[in-house]
């Protein structure tokens, strides 16, 4: 399952966040800032970007963006399962600089960072539901793609602040050098609907998030990676 959903692009402007806060339109901010080196690997955690960390601080977790978060997840998010969900405490932010390559996956295959989240590294459970939101218009060199049917390679082509949701078996990813003259910024959260969470699955395989290790089955639970409403 894959599909585009929209939501009132008012209400929850996203972008505007972090326009006003880097002052600058998103697709630039390889222009306003130095990423530092060309090549950036991120595999599994390991290491972060110190702009993506920055504007976390600085706008996702402030009351104001929280306040609009729950408000989204509330009257956006949970009617689409049509029952209580858990859902990511709070969505996280990429960064992919123009004429920089960010690697995120263990193997990069044909250029791209193509992967499953429940796979190594990131080792996500697959009862999660997917979320990507871009806050800038993608162009063909820096976009969301995906495995549809035989088809690899199809483009999520959506508008900003369009929302793709889609489960955990959609092998998905961008390409790893962004050839683009623009820079990618988008959000990212997972939903679970209270019905499919099966801490059962979960096992002790190891994870790294944010430079710190973790088993599976104490990350993602729903005291520690997740919020009920
Ligand atoms: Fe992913």
């Amino acid at each position: 399952m894959l599909k585009t959903l929209q939501f009132d692009k008012h209400k929850f402007d996203f972008s505007k966040y972090f326009e006003d806060f880097f002052e600058c339109d998103l697709v630039r901010l390889h222009n306003k800032y130095d990423f530092g080196e060309k090549f950036i690997d991120v595999t599994g955690g390991t290491k972060s970007i110190d702009l993506i960390e920055t504007a976390y601080n600085a706008v996702i977790k402030t009351d104001s963006f929280s306040l609009m978060w729950t408000k989204f997840l509330s009257t956006v998010i949970k009617p689409l399962f049509k029952q209580n969900i858990y859902y990511q405490k709070l969505p996280s932010l990429r960064i992919f600089p123009a004429d920089h390559s960010v690697k995120y996956v263990d193997k990069v295959c044909d250029g791209m960072n193509v992967h499953l989240d429940s796979e190594s590294p990131f080792y996500h459970p697959t009862f999660e539901t997917n979320f990507w939101l871009p806050l800038m218009v993608c162009d063909h060199l820096n976009d969301f793609y995906y495995i549809d049917g035989n088809n690899w390679k199809q483009r999520a082509n959506i508008d900003k602040q369009d929302m793709l949701m889609f489960d955990s078996f959609i092998i998905h990813g961008n390409y790893m050098h962004n050839k683009s003259f623009n820079t990618r910024v988008s959000l990212d959260f997972k939903i679970v609907p209270e019905d499919q969470y099966d801490k059962s699955v979960l096992t002790d395989i190891p994870i790294i998030k944010r430079g710190k290790k973790f088993k599976q089955n104490e990350f993602f639970t729903t005291d520690y990676y997740y919020n009920f409403l």
